[in-house]
């Protein structure tokens, strides 16, 4: 890897699914002529599967990592720390201008705090997000990640707000826009039809030329590791398939919980066609055409408000609040009442109507990469 990285170049991270539609936008930018600084990419190998990673790389374009550190899963201790212990060599070695991270995966806060003890300067794309929930594993490497950070790019003015109340220095601060949003724009006449994903998984009620559905999604350990909220999610959705029947694209992690709660027959029951993790392009079409989606990721909070679909989000708080005051987004937490009466609504209504916020234009990495370029001037 030494003789790879060079004076002018920036290491990116990438570790989890989230991570990936967001690193893709970076890397295109870096590697246009205009760039002074070219990037590497370092995969922790937090996510593994085929489906968790694989399929993303190809569909997102994204070049085969320089270096993957293989550490898979573990509990939260032992995965940032196998994460910092591999990654600690591959510093040394490579000796970067600086280390790119994206998100609040534990990809981010490890890797953050490696290259900050070496003297390298960190930078962290979509900082200053906060759910005011310290019980959520991602808070947590948000907070300390953005604390660890010389440069910070936020997707919503409120993330400068929240920055400033912790201390950081404004001049740190960079409004960039959001790069998942990058993402979506670049790759949406390539989304996979809804219907081609809906007939691959033999649902019933697939029509032409569109079909009437919810797209489901699941994963936070607040949502899956208790049964008695699971059970709780499943049975409202299972009374809202009766309705809007539900396609659910399945997390390794829910699918576990499901099994070990022993709560198959709930969904067999029930008019939700579950799926194994879907790739990014069968993800945007799914979004696309939903007519509503009901989650609990944060994602799909923003891709939802871009593409100006209604989601119903299944928790207490969001880190994402532009896509309730700008977007399509409910934060309506887990009470049966409020996701029934939530869905009512958008069934009614059509869901709010929303704006797309600011800067989510397509071209907040370019504005990245040209805002390292002119720092990296300043500090050579
Ligand atoms: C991680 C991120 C979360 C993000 C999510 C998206 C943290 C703290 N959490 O959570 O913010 O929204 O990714 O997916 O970093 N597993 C597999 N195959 C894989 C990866 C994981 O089967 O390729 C299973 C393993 O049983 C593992 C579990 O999923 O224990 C959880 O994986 P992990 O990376 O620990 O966290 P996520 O829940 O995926």
């Amino acid at each position: 890897m030494g003789a790879l990285l060079g004076s002018r170049q920036i290491l990116c991270i990438v570790g989890a699914r989230p991570n990936f539609m967001k690193i893709a936008p970076i890397m295109r930018a870096f590697a246009q002529p205009e760039s002074s600084l070219s990037a590497r990419l370092l995969h922790t190998g937090q996510h593994y599967d085929a489906a968790m990673k694989h399929s993303f790389f190809e569909q997102l374009d994204i070049p085969e990592p320089d270096v993957d550190l293989g550490v898979g899963s573990g509990t939260h201790a032992q995965q940032t720390a196998d994460i910092m212990k591999r990654f600690e060599p591959v510093l040394d070695e490579s000796q970067p201008f600086a280390v790119l991270v994206v998100g609040d995966v534990n990809s981010t806060i490890a890797c953050a705090l490696v290259a900050v003890k070496k003297g390298i300067p960190v930078i962290h794309v979509e900082a200053g997000l906060r759910s005011g929930d310290r019980a959520m594993p991602e808070e947590i490497n948000r907070i300390l990640t953005d604390q660890l950070s010389d440069l910070l790019f936020i997707t919503e003015a409120d993330a400068r707000d929240n920055l400033m109340l912790e201390g950081i220095a404004s001049d740190k601060v960079h409004f960039a826009g959001n790069v998942m949003i990058d993402s979506l724009r670049y790759n949406l006449t390539k989304a996979v039809p809804a219907n081609t994903t809906l007939a691959k998984a033999n649902c019933t009620f697939v029509e032409s030329p569109k079909s009437d559905y919810g797209l489901v999604t699941l994963h936070r350990p607040s949502n899956v590791d208790d049964p008695v909220v699971l059970t709780r999610l499943l049975k409202v959705l299972a009374r809202i398939s009766q309705r809007t029947p539900l396609i659910f694209p399945m997390h390794p992690r829910t699918e576990s919980r499901i099994a070990a709660a022993k709560l198959d027959g709930l969904l067999a029951d029930s008019a939700i066609t579950t799926i194994g993790p879907q790739g990014y392009l069968e993800m945007l079409g799914l979004m696309k055409d939903a007519r509503v989606v009901l989650t609990d990721s944060g994602g799909i909070q923003e891709e939802t408000t871009a593409l100006g679909v209604p989601c119903i989000t299944l928790r207490e708080n969001t880190e994402r609040p532009i896509t309730v005051s700008q977007g399509t987004n409910t934060v309506v937490g887990t009470d049966v009442d409020a996701i029934l009466q939530c869905y009512e609504d958008v069934m009614e209504t059509g869901g709010k109507v929303g704006r797309v916020p600011d800067l989510w234009d397509g071209e907040s990495a370019q504005r990245i990469v040209q805002t390292l370029n002119a720092w990296a001037d300043t500090v050579e």
